[in-house]
C-alpha cells in the first residue's frame, strides 16, 4: 500500500475519520485510566516548526512518549532547512530516518512536496491554508458532547482564514452545513466554497449564520505570518466578535469553540471564554488524544 499523509481531511475517508474520532474517545479512556498503551515503541516522529505552537508541540510530543515512541523538535533555524536545502532533498533524507513526519509552516505547497518525497506519513500541522489536526480535536468534542454533528449546522464567525477552509473540509466529511459570516475581504477559499455551495453558504452578517447553529466558532483575526496587518485587521473585523449575546442566538444547546490561542476583545468577548457554552479547552486537551488516533491509524492500522 503506497505511503498515507495527513495534508488535508480530504485525505481521509469519512468512515476512517469517523474510526480516528471514536479511537481518540477510546485512547482518551484508556489514557485517564492509566493503561499503559505502547504501539509506538521505538518509533521516531520528526517535528518541523516554521511558526510556533503550544497545543501542537505539546500534544503530539506528549503522544509519542505516551506510545512508547520518541518525538525531535526540528526547528528551521538550527537545521539546513533554514539554510536553503530543498525541501526534495531534506524529505528523502529525514524520511529515510524517522517513521512520520509533521510539518508546520506557511506555504501547503511546500508540506505537498514534502510529502511526494516522503517515504513515511507526513501529517500537516497547519499551513496558511488548512489546519486539519485541530478539525480532528473539534469533531472528536463535539461527538463526546452531543453525538454524530450529520445534519448539524455550524456558523464560522470571523476571518476566511485555514481553519475556516478546513471547517468546509470537515462539512463535506462529516455532513453538516456551515454558515460562515466574514467581512468581504476576508472570505474563504473561492473555489472550496463554490464547490461546496450545497452545504456552505457565505454572509456578512454573524447574526444571520448564527441563527439557529448547533455550533459556533471563531479564530484570531490575524493569523501567524499577518502580524502587520494586526491593526487592520481589528478595525476590518469590527463587529465579528462572538459573545454569549450572539450565542444566544444559536441553538438552545449550542457549543462554542475555538482552536485558541484566543484574544480577548478581539475575536472573542471578555467573558466569552467563562460562558458555560464554550469548550475551548477540552477541545485542546483533546488535540492530544485525536492526534494519538491518527498516528495510530497512520502507522498501524492503515499498514
Ligand atoms: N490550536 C493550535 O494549533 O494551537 P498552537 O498554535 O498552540 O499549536
Ligand atoms: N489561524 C491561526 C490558527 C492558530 C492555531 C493561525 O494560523 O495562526
Amino acid at each position: 500500500m503506497s505511503t498515507r499523509h495527513f495534508l488535508t481531511l480530504l485525505d481521509m475517508t469519512p468512515a476512517e475519520l469517523q474510526g480516528i474520532i471514536e479511537r481518540a474517545v477510546e485512547l482518551k479512556r484508556m489514557r485517564n485510566e492509566g493503561e499503559i498503551y505502547e504501539p509506538l515503541k521505538n518509533r521516531v516522529m520528526a517535528m518541523i516548526f516554521e511558526k510556533a505552537s503550544t497545543r501542537t508541540r505539546v500534544s503530539f510530543e506528549t503522544g509519542m512518549a505516551q506510545f512508547g515512541g520518541h518525538a525531535m523538535f526540528l526547528s528551521p533555524r538550527d537545521t539546513q532547512l533554514g539554510r536553503g536545502e530543498p525541501i526534495e532533498d531534506s524529505a528523502r533524507v529525514i524520511s529515510s530516518m524517522v517513521d512520520v513526519v509533521m510539518i508546520r509552516t506557511f506555504s501547503h505547497a511546500l508540506v505537498e512536496t514534502f510529502a511526494a518525497h516522503s517515504r513515511v506519513p507526513v501529517i500537516n500541522a497547519l499551513t496558511d491554508d488548512y489546519h486539519p489536526c485541530q478539525l480532528l480535536a473539534d469533531m472528536q468534542t463535539y461527538f463526546e458532547l452531543r453525538g454524530s454533528i450529520k445534519g448539524k449546522t455550524v456558523a464560522w464567525v470571523g476571518d476566511g482564514n485555514n481553519m475556516c477552509n478546513s471547517y468546509i473540509n470537515a462539512a463535506v466529511q462529516f455532513d453538516f452545513n456551515l454558515n460562515i459570516a466574514c467581512p468581504e475581504d476576508f472570505a474563504p477559499n473561492a473555489e472550496l466554497v463554490l464547490k461546496n455551495a450545497d452545504r456552505v453558504r457565505v454572509f456578512n452578517s454573524p447574526e444571520e449564520a448564527v441563527a439557529g447553529a448547533d455550533l459556533v466558532c471563531t479564530d484570531v483575526w490575524a493569523s501567524m505570518g499577518q502580524e502587520d496587518e494586526q491593526r487592520q485587521r481589528v478595525r476590518e473585523f469590527r463587529g465579528y466578535q462572538v459573545s454569549p449575546a450572539l450565542m444566544d442566538q444559536a441553538a438552545e444547546d449550542a457549543l462554542f469553540m475555538h482552536c485558541l490561542p484566543a484574544h480577548r476583545g478581539e475575536e472573542i468577548s471578555e467573558d466569552m471564554m467563562d460562558d458555560p457554552r464554550c469548550v475551548a479547552f477540552q477541545q485542546a486537551e483533546n488535540r492530544l488524544h485525536a492526534q494519538k488516533a491518527l498516528l495510530e491509524f497512520l502507522l498501524v492500522t492503515s499498514k
